[in-house]
């Protein structure tokens, strides 16, 4: 009897994950949920289609460099398998000219112990997405016994679905901020959508950000599917397009996680932490003042980093800053050139989904 599939956290040893794949990327076409997605400014705004090639090659490179260093520890890796994400796809309710690609695994693939579920993502491009996982889930689900293979259910994403005009091309950030504020995102609350980064696993409790890819019906859903966990909404009122909890509030080990100072957890949502003796610190400032071109996330994928076990993290190479602060706080730093990689939609924690890390499911805030 082989266990394949076990975790329940960030921070635990990490003996198997998932590293995404660049092939046949493409930015998708406007759609409901994204149009309001990209920045006004972005220069992306407008255009759909392949990626360049070229982009695709370097970015597949960075995530070998990944690959390498995971191996060189002894985790086991796994990859996807790349669908011709340049279809047009159809359901009945809805169709969309593309599809988008399988980076990153993070987004799709949320494990629970000893269950991966496929999410249930608001991008109509990514609807299709978790099929370059299957033949992975087939693989496990023959050779672990006690794997435990879901789909969330599979919201139907028609117009009722979305927020139309919610995004003005005229709108400006102090808007969006109100908005963010007010927990106004494009989504309705029709069906629960959540995107599975937006899900930050901490042993008996699930922490899960309310933003624009996850509604507040996932909430409620995620407590009636998982009745023996604390699901807690959580919201970082300085983000101006919250997607991904990941390069916002991210755990390093028991007791500590760093807050991306731009956007601190609000005082009423700290409670939790701090009567836990928990420390919130601040990250360290990105070394870069743009993200790389054609990239959906901000200069703060610099934190999005990926803890092998408490004491040992992989930062991205070129963010020294974030180093320097990682080896203060007692990290292991193993720098790893991934910054090609982020047009794809993320750093080192988005690029991977997590198989099995050791350990068991522990109450942290009793
Ligand atoms: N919204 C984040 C930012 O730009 C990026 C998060 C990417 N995470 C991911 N799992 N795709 O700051």
């Amino acid at each position: 009897m082989t266990k394949i599939v076990s975790s329940w956290n960030d921070w635990d040893p990490l003996k198997r994950v998932i590293v995404g794949r660049c092939d046949n990327s493409v930015i998708p076409p406007e759609e409901p949920a994204t149009s309001e997605k990209v920045p006004v400014d972005s220069e992306m705004r407008g255009m759909w289609g392949l990626r360049p090639l070229e982009t695709v090659e370097r970015g597949n490179e960075c995530l070998e460099n990944l690959v390498k260093i995971l191996e060189d520890r002894g985790v086991i890796v796994d990859r996807p398998t790349p669908l011709q994400w340049n279809q047009a796809i159809g359901t009945p309710d809805f169709r969309n000219d593309s599809m988008m690609t399988c980076m990153p695994p993070r987004d799709i693939l949320l494990t629970v112990g000893n269950e991966i579920m496929a999410a249930a993502n608001s991008f109509r491009c990514r609807y299709f997405e978790y099929l370059a996982y299957w033949p992975l889930m087939e693989q496990y689900f023959e050779e672990d016994p006690e794997f435990k293979w879901t789909q969330a259910p599979r919201p139907r994403l028609t117009d009722k679905s979305y927020k139309h005009n919610y995004y003005d091309e005229k709108i400006t950030l102090e808007e969006r901020l109100v908005r963010t504020a007010n927990k106004d995102f494009v989504t309705t609350e029709v069906e629960p959508m959540w995107d599975a980064a937006d899900v930050m696993r901490m042993g008996k409790d699930l922490f899960i950000q309310h933003g624009l890819t996850t509604n507040r019906a996932a909430m409620d859903w995620f407590q009636r599917y998982y009745p023996d966990f604390r699901v807690h909404a959580v919201n970082f009122p300085g983000d101006p397009y919250p997607i991904h909890i990941d390069a916002t509030f991210v755990p390093l080990r028991p007791g500590l996680i760093i807050n991306n100072p731009h956007r601190p957890l609000p005082e009423e949502q700290r409670a939790i932490f701090e009567a836990n003796d928990w420390q919130i610190v601040e990250a360290a400032q990105p070394a870069h003042t743009e993200p790389p071109a054609l990239c959906y996330s901000s200069v703060w994928l610099s934190m999005n980093c990926l803890v092998l076990d408490p004491k040992t993290v992989i930062v991205e190479a070129s963010e020294v800053y974030q180093q320097e602060q990682m080896d203060k706080l007692g990290m292991n730093v193993i720098p790893c050139d991934l910054r090609d990689a982020y047009p794809f939609g993320g750093g080192l924690h988005c690029s991977t989904a997590d198989v099995y890390r050791e350990g068991d499911c522990l109450d942290y805030f009793p």
